[in-house]
């Protein structure tokens, strides 16, 4: 077990996954020269060597020469797939003043697809949106179900046999297959001029080329030459389909719902390492393909084999870095598993001979409607009759079902959550906020009192703020808040002024309260005290009070600074009319004690809920006690953070130990759990650092903290905000 010793003040900073590739990526793009044009070049003369003696192996050979001529077409296009017109296309030499034709706009790319919907349908959709449902319209989402989480349609039920026959067409095929998934960025029809005119030239030209004008060219070996020209062609665009496929579907690669606009830069990055695989090579396959290449095509400077996979076997680096040559890909492979690994997510590395499989176990797996839920359990899918025709009857008309039961990813943290509908308030100094439920959280509950958290990055500053729920979640379907602007404030303006129906928001986790206003019950007698937007848990509390029906004795003072500023004037007018609660509105004044004993005269003995500005909570409190009300009856949250209070060193120091990552570390009483987390390399997940938000909670295992000291001791705690007291254990 490893022991640091740390202090608050050494306490450095983390570097964030974005970080540590970004930076990775700077410093290897900025090697990338003469060498790497010197390199791809060279491969370009290989390339075009291969092809001469595929074409001499064809006129002038037997049956053995006509099988080698069939290897090297194969190797051929994958090699203008991979090492070349992939990575040149995507913009790697670009920014090289001597790149000249490897610039990717005037690239000449020998491959079956039309540039231009290449571009459209793989840098404009599948790289932003790798795995994303709905957005990524790479191969497995238009044509094939290739994970569980993508819908069922009816042709799916088909999709081996669909496979297995376009497999002879597929030369012909590709430039229609990204020509369909380009199209469904834009939402053009599949059979239009527009979509279909482009690849229908691509696959004429290659056609004419390859099974008539080189076989009419080889005289008397007409028919080897075209059979041989095809079945090579079939091999490269199946070998080439083959490697994109395993890439992204089948086996333990991710697919997810739309994460929206607020993906921050560490989720981006994560969802790209977790939607991608690498793949080892098979030493056996290559050697016995390397000793062909060797025996038919002499080349001096031969590159290393592994150019016939460039930017396929290290994907993930691709995927992270698209416009790094391949050979910097291979660079920098080891480097970014280190610190995948280290960031604990997974780096996907398959043997290649293990993918075919992985590939038929999905084609055949998922041409029946099974989602991410019956996954490890098939049968179970049998259990549910009802569920199985709904999803039949929906997948044959081509819908897709609206509760998406074939995903089951549930997200807690940092989630975007999307905008359902917005209404301004108080002559526009608020905004009501409605959001929608996201996926899987139908089962959470809270109370009335509870609140949210809301994540907001700028630049390089994270903001978390917290907003209440102005329904308990029996009272509604969505989770709405009312986000007053503060003077100067920058999360409460912004949302005012950008927050738009259909736009999402960041939610760092489920509804939470402290407790202080939490109001699970009824009482049987209450009073509210509310100061401006104060009135938000308040309301929550009230419509409880009206929906439950329950004949209860409640009364609510509701202060703010003049008529304009008054929030949910009608529904609180409303409740008092309807709901039997006694309201009282008051504009310009602050609670005193006449006021309060004038109008409640029980207020000593009333459950009382108090949500205002500091001050006005402190005087009525003062009130309420002088009038002879015990503190227990008194219910009260602060909408100003708690800061944290750290003691001056006295010179204890205490051990926190890390059970699962097995380190241990000394600190003084003023360093956080997390803080001490972080300066042995153990990440939690983190929102407010307030001690609210409750994304950094963790298991206590043993002993005391700061907050436990005077209360109970607790085995959940929020390290953000948490000081040792004594040498403590934490399951991490
Ligand atoms: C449990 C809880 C529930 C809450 N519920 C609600 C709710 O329902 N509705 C609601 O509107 N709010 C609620 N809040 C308050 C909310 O979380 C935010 O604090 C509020 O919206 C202000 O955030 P802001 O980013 O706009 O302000 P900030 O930018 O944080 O600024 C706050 C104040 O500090 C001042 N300030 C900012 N930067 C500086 C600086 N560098 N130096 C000096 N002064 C500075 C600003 O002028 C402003 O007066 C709640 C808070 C809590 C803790
Ligand atoms: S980070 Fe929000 S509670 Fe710890």
């Amino acid at each position: 077990m490893e022991t640091t010793s740390v202090t608050a003040k050494a306490v450095g900073r983390q570097l964030s996954l974005a970080d540590e590739f970004q930076d990775l990526y700077a410093t290897t793009k900025a090697k990338v020269g003469d060498e790497d044009l010197a390199h791809i070049r060279n491969v370009t003369a290989y390339a075009k060597a291969i092809d001469a003696r595929r074409l001499e192996l064809l006129h002038n050979g037997g049956p053995k020469a006509a099988g080698r001529a069939i290897v090297l077409e194969m190797l051929y296009r994958l090699l203008q797939f991979s090492e070349l017109g992939h990575n040149i296309i995507h913009g790697s030499y670009d920014h090289l003043p001597n790149g000249g034709e490897y610039h990717s706009d005037h690239y000449q790319w020998d491959f079956n697809v039309d540039v231009d919907q290449w571009k459209v349908m793989h840098h404009e959709g599948h790289h932003p949106n790798t795995n994303i449902l709905g957005e990524d319209h790479d191969l497995g989402y238009s044509v094939i179900r290739a994970q569980a989480a993508q819908d069922w349609f009816g042709h799916h039920a088909l999709q081996l046999g669909i496979v297995g026959a376009a497999v002879p067409f597929f030369a012909q095929l590709a430039p229609f297959i990204v020509a369909n998934s380009a199209r469904h960025m834009d939402g053009t029809p599949f059979f239009s001029r527009d979509t279909l005119r482009a690849p229908a030239r691509v696959a004429y030209r290659d056609t004419v080329r390859r099974l008539i004008t080189e076989p009419l060219g080889a005289g008397s070996r007409f028919l080897p030459t075209l059979l041989a020209n095809h079945i090579g062609g079939v091999a490269g665009y199946v070998a080439v389909l083959f490697l994109v496929v395993i890439e992204h579907h089948a086996g333990d690669v991710e697919v997810f719902p739309n994460p929206g606009p607020d993906e921050t830069r560490d989720e981006y990055y994560s969802r790209q390492i977790r939607a991608t695989r690498n793949f080892l090579r098979s030493e056996k396959l290559d050697s016995a393909l390397e000793q062909i290449l060797d025996e038919e095509v002499p080349f001096e400077n031969r590159p290393d084999f592994r150019i016939f996979y460039g930017g396929l076997d290290t994907h993930v680096e691709h995927h992270l870095f698209p416009d790094l040559p391949p050979n910097r890909q291979r660079e920098i492979a080891s480097e970014v598993k280190e610190i995948v690994l280290r960031h604990g997510l997974p780096y996907h590395e398959t043997p290649l001979g293990d993918t075919a499989a992985l590939t038929l176990q999905a084609l055949t797996g998922f041409s029946i409607p099974l989602g991410e839920r019956e996954l490890s359990r098939p049968l179970k899918l049998l259990k549910q009759p009802f569920s199985l025709v709904r999803r039949l009857a929906f997948g044959a008309t081509y819908r897709t079902l609206p509760e998406a039961p074939y995903l089951d990813k549930p997200r807690f943290y940092n989630v975007p959550v999307k905008v359902v509908g917005t209404r301004r308030l108080a002559g526009g100094q608020a905004r009501l906020i409605r959001l929608e439920k996201p996926h899987a959280w139908h089962g959470i509950r809270w109370e009335a009192g509870a609140f949210i958290s809301v994540r907001v990055e700028h630049g390089d500053e994270v903001r978390v703020r917290q907003y209440s729920l102005v329904h308990d979640s029996a009272g509604s379907d969505t989770m709405d808040i009312c986000v007053k602007r503060v003077d100067g404030g920058r999360v409460s303006n912004l949302l005012n002024d950008t927050i738009r129906t259909g736009s999402y928001v960041t939610v760092v986790g489920a509804p939470t309260a402290t407790g202080g206003l939490v109001m699970a019950e009824v009482p049987r007698k209450a009073l509210f005290i509310a100061g401006g937007v104060g009135i938000t848990p308040i309301i929550s509390q009230l419509r409880k009070i009206a929906r439950e029906g329950t004949a209860n004795d409640a009364v609510l003072l509701y202060f703010n600074r003049d008529e304009r500023s008054i929030i949910f004037e009608r529904e609180i007018r409303e409740l008092g009319r309807e709901a039997g609660i006694t309201v009282h509105l008051f504009t310009g004044i602050h609670p005193s004690a006449s006021v309060i004993e004038g109008l409640v005269a029980d207020a000593a003995d009333r459950e009382t809920f108090v949500c205002a500005p500091t001050g006005l909570v402190d005087s009525v409190r003062w009130h309420l006690s002088a009038l002879g009300q015990t503190p227990d009856r008194f219910h009260t949250e602060s909408f100003a953070p708690p800061e944290l209070t750290r003691p001056v060193d006295d010179g204890r120091r205490y051990t926190v130990t890390f059970k699962r990552s097995e380190r241990k570390v000394q600190i003084d009483g003023a360093t956080t759990l997390l803080e001490a987390a972080g300066n042995v390399g153990i990440r939690v997940p983190t929102g407010c650092l307030r001690g609210l938000c409750r994304a950094c909670v963790t298991p206590k295992l043993s002993g005391t903290t700061q907050h436990e000291v005077k209360s109970e001791p607790m085995d959940r705690i929020t390290v953000c905000d948490s000081l040792a007291c004594s040498d403590v254990e934490l399951d991490l």
